[in-house]
């Protein structure tokens, strides 16, 4: 595979899974998926001049909210709305910078302009470019003094190139991720359709995640079936309010590390030892 691609293979059941393990409460899941669709409803037929649809979506948040697994999940859903198979492409943004003068404004162009769309063809497509921050740096708040030419021009290059695929590529949805909006080059962020912030995981939420978590654990360990059945799980999800997703998914595992008995015999877990762990956390 192209060292600038990390990820091209079509969506199927561990991309539904994928989609389905994000468990927020607002509406963001629906958003995306439905700014999805219409992309991919349209093709070529408006005038992307008139319509300002650029087939570009930006997922934002802080760490673990799960930026990147519903962008990489996001074909999941979208195969049963387009009635077909989609391909899910993820760009290595890392990959593209170089340090050789003028290189990565070449491999942006020839991985966004020519590898995805030869990889895409005429079939529906996801491209994941996570981290986007990486590739398209803010042009207005970067210094030439402090950096170099090449990196105002790979940004450039990146802009240029995602014109040419939404005129070229109706077929083609990008999902790009950040921690970091106001780093991401103003034109990138005017261009997305839609920007979606991801946000820490309420009380309902992390219940979910807890749940699904400990039931995940319990394909091994059967009796921490009943901790994630027990009624006072959600107060130990109201006392982790405030942790991202994924360090609510860690809680279950560091409470398990946090003792002789539970490392050694996971399937002596119980719901006070989630409540001790998270109470500790609360203080
Ligand atoms: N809302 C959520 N519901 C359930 N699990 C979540 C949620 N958000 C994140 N996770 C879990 O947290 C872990 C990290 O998710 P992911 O990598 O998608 O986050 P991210 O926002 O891309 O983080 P980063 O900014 O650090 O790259 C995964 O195990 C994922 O299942
Ligand atoms: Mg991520």
């Amino acid at each position: 595979m192209d060292s600038g691609i990390i990820r091209n293979e079509l969506a199927d059941e561990r991309h539904d899974k994928m989609w389905a393990s994000i468990h927020l409460e607002g509406t963001e899941k629906n958003s995306l998926l439905c700014w999805g669709a219409l992309g991919l409803a349209v093709g070529n037929e408006l005038d992307r001049a008139e319509t300002a649809l650029n087939r570009i979506a930006m997922l934002t948040g802080r760490p673990g909210t799960g930026k990147s697994t519903l962008a990489r999940g996001l074909g999941g859903p979208l195969r049963s709305l387009v009635g077909g198979t989609v391909r899910v492409i993820e760009i290595n943004g890392h990959a593209v910078m170089s340090g050789d003068h003028g290189q990565s404004q070449r491999e942006a162009a020839r991985l966004i302009t020519e590898v995805v769309p030869d990889l895409a063809g005429a079939g529906a497509t996801v491209v994941v470019v996570d981290e986007v921050e990486s590739i398209a740096v803010a042009r207005e708040a970067v210094s030439f003094d402090a950096n170099p030419v090449d990196v105002h021009r790979t940004t450039d290059a990146v802009i240029a190139a995602v014109d040419v695929l939404a005129d070229r590529c109706p077929n083609v949805l990008v999902v790009v991720t950040t921690n970091f909006p106001d780093a991401v080059d103003s034109a990138l962020r005017s261009r997305a359709d839609t920007i979606i912030d991801l946000p820490l995981p309420g009380p309902d939420a992390i219940h979910e995640i807890l749940t699904q978590t400990l039931g995940a654990w319990a394909r091994k360990y059967p009796n921490i079936k009943r901790v994630a059945d027990d009624k006072r799980l959600p107060e130990v999800a109201r006392l982790l309010h405030g942790i991202d997703a994924r360090q609510v998914r860690k809680a279950v595992a560091d409470t398990l590390a946090s003792d002789i008995r539970t490392a050694s015999d996971p399937n002596t877990l119980t719901v006070e030892d989630l409540l001790d762990r998270a109470r500790n956390r609360a203080r």
